[in-house]
């Protein structure tokens, strides 16, 4: 039941208040000043205040301003006397839920009360579902308010307790290993090991003895058996990265191993049942791979239970301000820093950058700009050398930043930048760069550059005459 804090000094009237709400069901405390008021009202987490306005010491109005300015703050009725409205209204200025006229009639003070504690129940009920929300956002560090990255983080918080496999899609530094590690550590693996293997690293020939382990003498050079990592992930989970990386062959023995859940060394004779979850990661378009012959498509249906997607930074630049402060707290901490925030020109800066490298890129930027920074706040003159700024007007007024250009980009950026000037026609913005119409499709192929369904030139005309 609500608690209501009964605040009035005249003994009388406050003892028939509190029988009064004592018989409604309520949990009453009173007292006889504001400024005893306003103790108790912290201790008890008090939903409602009754209060006289006139009164020795601090009054009813004082007492208004000096409660906390939060959401979860009391509501306030003030009693005023008759002919002394103007307080009333005063008071309902400074905040208060509602008034009382005295002489007060036993109804309407039951009736206002129960309307006021309905209110903070509500509130409270808000400030709850609020919270709860908040805290999903940032599971395990994974920051993220944008819509796709509520969608990720509802995937991933439905699959944790599973033992499915898990496929996540990104670009580089969207966060693929973060959503992994978060699946493995809020997953009833978590005390088992995580393993991440970047395929992309390891060369070709020692990929599968990395994995698999091996006996001694199964190759020139094994001296002694070896357990491979999927051994000794046992009970935990497997993070392939690059999995579109793996060589063909040890695709077919990754998928012997993930159907008949165990594994055999190089040049073991014996079977070891494993038990170990499989996540993997990519940023190439798998069942592009498999058109191309690169890829086992019966592997990828293996893999492919649970698809995550990670969108790159471009796509969810409402997440970026987000970002920004986590990043700040993280690299304040670490460097015994205390810088406060960041100015709106910076922030609008890297809100608006076209961020190849994401989350990775953004972290960086932050955690360079707290170190040098020289004040409290983060401004352009701490960031902007990091950015390399993307082209925004006229082609022939590109100046090179000192740091140099990555010239792919700019190409891609002279792409995008002709189709939206010849609103998406694409034999006009061909012209526009002096390019042939095929060699304009070729390279709006190649960057993966979206092509309005419709203006497609026929397939094979795409790699004619370059
Ligand atoms: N949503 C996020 N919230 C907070 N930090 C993030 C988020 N996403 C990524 N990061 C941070 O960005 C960095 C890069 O993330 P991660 O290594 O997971 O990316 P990746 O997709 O695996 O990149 P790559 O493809 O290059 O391997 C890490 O420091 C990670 O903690
Ligand atoms: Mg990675």
């Amino acid at each position: 039941m609500a608690v209501v804090i009964v605040i009035d000094d005249e003994p009388l009237q406050r003892g028939i208040l509190k029988a009064i709400l004592m018989d409604e069901g309520y949990e009453v405390y009173t007292a006889e000043s504001a400024e005893e008021g306003l103790k108790i009202i912290g201790e008890q987490d008090a939903d409602v205040v009754l209060t006289d306005l006139n009164m020795a010491g601090m009054t009813g109005i004082q007492m208004l301003e000096h409660l906390p300015d939060v959401p979860s703050r009391p509501a306030v009725v003030v009693i005023t006397a008759y002919g002394t409205i103007n307080s009333a209204v005063e008071a309902m200025k400074k905040g208060a839920f509602d008034y009382l006229i005295k002489p007060l009639e036993k109804d309407v003070i039951i009736h206002v009360v129960a309307k006021a504690a309905e209110r903070m129940a509500l509130l409270k009920e808000n400030i709850r579902l609020h919270n709860e929300l908040f805290s999903k956002f940032n599971m395990d560090g994974i920051i993220g308010r944008s819509k796709k990255m509520t969608e990720v983080i509802d995937v991933v918080r439905k699959i944790t307790a599973t033992p499915v496999t898990v496929l996540i899609y990104g670009e580089s530094g969207t966060g693929k290993e973060l959503i992994a590690r978060a699946v493995h550590y809020n997953s009833p693996r978590k005390n088992a090991p995580f393993t991440p293997i970047n395929c992309a690293a390891i060369p070709d020939n020692l990929i599968e003895s990395e994995l698999f382990g091996y006996e001694a003498g199964a190759f020139t050079g094994a001296s002694q058996r070896k357990a491979g990592l999927i051994e000794s992930s046992e009970g935990g989970t497997l993070f392939l990265d690059e999995i579109g990386d793996l060589p063909l062959l040890t695709q077919a023995k990754l998928l012997r191993v993930l159907q008949d859940k165990e594994v055999r060394r190089l040049g073991g004779k014996d079977t070891i049942k494993i038990n170990v979850r499989l996540i993997a990661a990519t940023n190439k378009d798998l069942e592009k791979e498999i058109e191309k012959g690169k890829f086992r498509e019966d592997l990828y249906y293996r893999l492919k239970v649970v698809t995550v997607t990670l969108p790159p930074l471009t796509e969810r630049r409402e997440d970026i301000a987000l970002l920004v402060n986590f990043f700040i707290s993280k690299y304040n901490a670490e460097f015994e820093k205390q810088i406060s925030g960041i100015d709106g020109r910076a922030l609008k800066l890297l809100s608006d950058f076209h961020w190849p490298g994401n989350i990775r890129q953004l972290g960086a930027v932050i955690e360079r700009a707290v170190l040098m920074a020289d004040t409290t706040v983060i401004s352009l003159d701490d960031i902007k050398s990091e950015l390399k700024q993307p082209v925004s007007c006229g082609i022939m007024d590109i100046e090179i930043p000192d740091e140099g250009i990555v010239f792919e980009e700019l190409e891609k950026q002279l792409l995008k930048q002709a189709m939206q000037k010849a609103n998406n026609v694409a034999a006009k913005a061909a012209r526009l760069l002096g390019m042939s119409y095929k060699t304009f499709w070729y390279r709006l192929e190649k960057f993966g550059i979206n092509i309005p369904t419709g203006t497609r030139p026929p397939k094979d005309a795409a790699h004619g005459d370059l």
